[in-house]
């Protein structure tokens, strides 16, 4: 049977095969998504042995490997130069081809915004924070602030995807923004908190969180308290999934199931 597969070292988290499994059964297609544990030193062994075997379909690529995975793929789209980073490796005309479909998954659910010359706020600098800025860059924002733990690391990031704006440490007051997202894992269970004062947002600004675990971070319940928009975790992380899935197994997702597949992801 084809399958496709998620690799990681540590893996057992991953919500992947529970997604993915979700559309396969929906759709009634015949395929399989699992989670393989694969340590860094088995990388290279890994592709190899996966290329060999015509049932594989690709995997999604998470943490340690999204930037080592990139040697052994084709990276038609120049995400190495951009993003730096790929979460899918996938087959197409008889090659292997890396991507990343983290930035489009992260966009999807503010797409309706016109953020174009608007300023943002985001805060951290991590791999997240990286896709994240490449989509922003990509739309035309503003200044953005970007507050993160070492400024000295966000000021780098800042000036790699050619934004205008300021680094700054996680404490510093925010600015008025159209849009402020948390890259970081700060507010996930066993994490320590985001703490922001939201007081200098706009009545109108959307404040989006990656952190899906808990759903309803402090961030985003400061954010409702205020009676601002929010997006949860969960809308990146099934969105980016879907562009996956497609790549995958060559069909859309049935994304107006998200409800149930929301719901099963929490339980
Ligand atoms: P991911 O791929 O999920 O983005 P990452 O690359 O390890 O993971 O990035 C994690 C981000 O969360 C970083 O911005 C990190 O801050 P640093 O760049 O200063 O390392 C931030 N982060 C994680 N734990 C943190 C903590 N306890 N306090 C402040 N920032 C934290």
């Amino acid at each position: 049977m084809k399958y496709a597969e998620v690799i990681g070292d540590p893996i057992s988290h991953s919500k992947s095969p529970l997604i993915h499994g979700f559309w396969l059964k929906a759709l009634g297609l015949d395929g399989e998504y699992c989670a393989t544990h694969v340590t860094p030193e088995g990388l290279a062994d890994y592709f190899a042995t996966r290329a060999a075997d015509p049932d594989w379909l690709g995997c999604n690529i998470t943490i340690p490997h999204k930037e080592t995975a990139l040697a052994f793929v084709e990276d038609r789209g120049g995400v190495k130069q951009s993003i730096g980073a790929i979460n899918l490796a996938f087959r197409s005309e008889g090659a292997l081809v890396g991507t990343n479909t983290d930035a489009a998954g992260f966009y999807a659910p503010i797409s309706g915004l016109d953020l174009a010359g608007q300023p943002v706020v985001v805060i951290g600098a991590g791999g997240a924070a990286r896709a994240i800025l490449f989509a922003l860059s990509r739309v035309g924002v503003g200044r953005v602030t970007l507050l993160n733990r070492n400024p000295l690391k966000g000021a780098a990031l800042l000036a790699s995807f050619g934004l205008k704006g300021d680094a700054l440490k996680l404490d510093a007051p925010l600015p008025p923004a159209a849009l402020l997202v948390n890259a970081t894992s700060l507010g996930m269970a066993g994490q320590p908190p985001l703490d922001l004062d939201l007081s200098p947002l706009p009545d109108d600004a959307v404040v989006y969180d990656i952190v899906y675990a808990p759903l309803e971070t402090g961030l985003l319940k400061a954010a409702r308290a205020r009676d601002l928009d929010t997006v949860d975790g969960l809308e990146m992380l099934i969105g980016q999934a879907a562009l996956a899935f497609e790549l995958l197994f060559g069909a859309e997702p049935p994304r107006e199931r998200d409800d149930e597949l929301r719901a099963l992801l929490t339980s």
